[in-house]
């Protein structure tokens, strides 16, 4: 799926990723990008879209959706990071809030119009997802949820034509993890391999180079291996009456 001409929305696009995808997708000449942020955003390109988008509010979710006729790519990208030590159950409330449901609830607004599009859904993960960070447990169990939900859907919305991709992505030079002295990829660069990998209709991106020197491996490992399998299963079952 090449970004031209395509209508996209991405949430959390102020600052950090989101605010890199916003950009990468207008370089490519996306047609119309809705920037989904808290607080209200100007932007100078005529082709943005901003929209006061809180993914834990289903008010604001609803809004979203009426006020947009057609999708083609949703890009999942807000997200929460905080340390813990699993003490704390508001902990794992606040980042499943987020990370997990607010995912969930975005995909489910929007699954009408991109099944009409036979678009792409792209939930920016973590590396988290596949071994946890044991400084931010709670993070590391939403993102593993919001990689199986996204492992679920892909198959469940394959014959909608709709596309689901994971971002399992590395550290990332940005405000969420600037207190942590270890190598971080670009934004910029990180936004432009995840729509290349979009453009090339890989499954699982892996765009900064900590997460690609685990691709290949990944790809031809164990879990991936069941997620395949297990996928057959409901290829084979009859299609619910
Ligand atoms: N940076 C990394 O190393 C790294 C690594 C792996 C995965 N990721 C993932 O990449 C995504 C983007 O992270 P980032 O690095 O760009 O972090 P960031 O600079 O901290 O940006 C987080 C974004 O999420 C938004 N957000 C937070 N809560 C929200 C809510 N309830 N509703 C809507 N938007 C909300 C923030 O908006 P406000 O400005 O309003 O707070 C901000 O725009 C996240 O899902 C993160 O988990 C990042």
């Amino acid at each position: 799926m090449t970004i031209n001409g395509k209508t996209v929305l991405v949430t959390g696009a102020n600052r950090g990723i989101g605010q890199a995808l916003v950009a990468e997708a207008l370089r490519r000449g996306a047609g119309r990008v809705y920037a989904g942020t808290r607080q209200p955003l100007a932007h100078p390109d005529p082709r943005v879209t901003p929209l006061t988008l809180d993914v834990t509010s289903a008010a604001q979710i609803q809004a979203a959706a009426d006020q947009i006729g057609s999708l083609e790519i949703l890009i999942n990208n807000a997200g929460v990071f905080a340390p813990d030590d699993l003490g704390d159950r508001a902990a794992l409330d606040r980042h499943l809030a987020v990370n997990f449901f607010g995912t969930y609830a975005m995909i489910q607004a929007f699954l009408p119009m991109l099944t009409r599009s036979k678009g792409a859904i792209v939930n920016n993960v973590s590396l988290a997802a596949l071994a946890p960070i044991p400084l931010t447990p709670a993070y590391s169990i939403s993102k593993a949820a919001a990689f199986n939900l996204t492992q679920s859907l892909r198959v469940l919305l394959a014959a909608r034509g709709v596309r689901v991709h994971a971002v399992l992505t590395g550290p990332v030079d940005t405000e969420m993890i600037r207190s942590l002295d270890i190598p971080k990829a670009p934004a910029e660069s990180v936004a432009r391999a995840i729509f290349d990998a979009v453009n090339n209709g890989e499954e699982d991106i892996f765009p900064d180079p900590l997460s690609a020197s685990l691709a290949d491996s990944w790809r031809n490992g164990a879990a991936k291996e069941l997620e395949r399998q297990n996928a057959t299963l409901v290829r084979a079952a009859p299609a619910a009456a």
